[in-house]
């Protein structure tokens, strides 16, 4: 059984990760979709909040039957191991991920050579969208309701 870890800090769940999301529970057998916090970043939403939003996301796709949403403290390699999964998924909207994720991906592997990363490349039509904008748009009272999920703008209208 393949077994996939998508991470990232989700903050919020945009229309790229809910794609990366939808064809990742494609191609493997079961998505956990792991939220750990990115201390670098000012977070919008507790851990709690995003995995509820996130459960409403892969209701919505219908993708429950092998997805399911956990939030993880301490290394990915080691949250990953404890779910007996061996595959990072990462998606890459372009050059600035990609340099991030392979020195991510390259000390994974060295922490765990068992575990492979695989990137996933955003269709273009997502490939600009980022959370921290997202948050910077809605705190300034901008329209981003092209970037998120009807859930999502829900979710963030009730916060901000
Ligand atoms: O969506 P983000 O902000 O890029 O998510 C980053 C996250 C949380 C996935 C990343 O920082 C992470 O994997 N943190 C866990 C700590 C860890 O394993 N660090 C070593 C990576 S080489």
């Amino acid at each position: 059984m393949k077994i996939a870890v998508y991470p990232g800090s989700f903050d919020p769940f945009t229309l790229g990760h809910k794609d990366i999301l939808l064809r990742s529970s494609r191609i493997f057998d079961k998505v956990i979709v792991a939220i750990g916090e990115n201390h670098g970043k000012q977070n919008l939403f507790t851990i709690e909040e995003r995995i509820k939003d996130i459960s409403n996301e892969i209701n919505d796709i219908g993708i429950k039957d092998n997805v399911l949403v956990e939030s993880f403290s301490g290394l990915i390699v080691d949250f990953a191991r404890s779910k007996n999964a061996n595959i990072l998924i990462k998606g890459v909207r372009g050059p600035v991920d990609y340099d991030y994720e392979l020195q991510m991906a390259g000390m994974n592997s060295t922490m765990n050579p068992d575990i492979e990363t695989i990137f996933l490349i955003s269709r273009p039509e997502f490939s600009y969208i980022s959370s921290s904008l997202v948050k910077q748009i809605a705190l300034m009272k901008g329209d981003y309701s092209s970037f998120v999920s009807p859930i999502i703008e829900k979710s963030i209208k009730s916060k901000i």
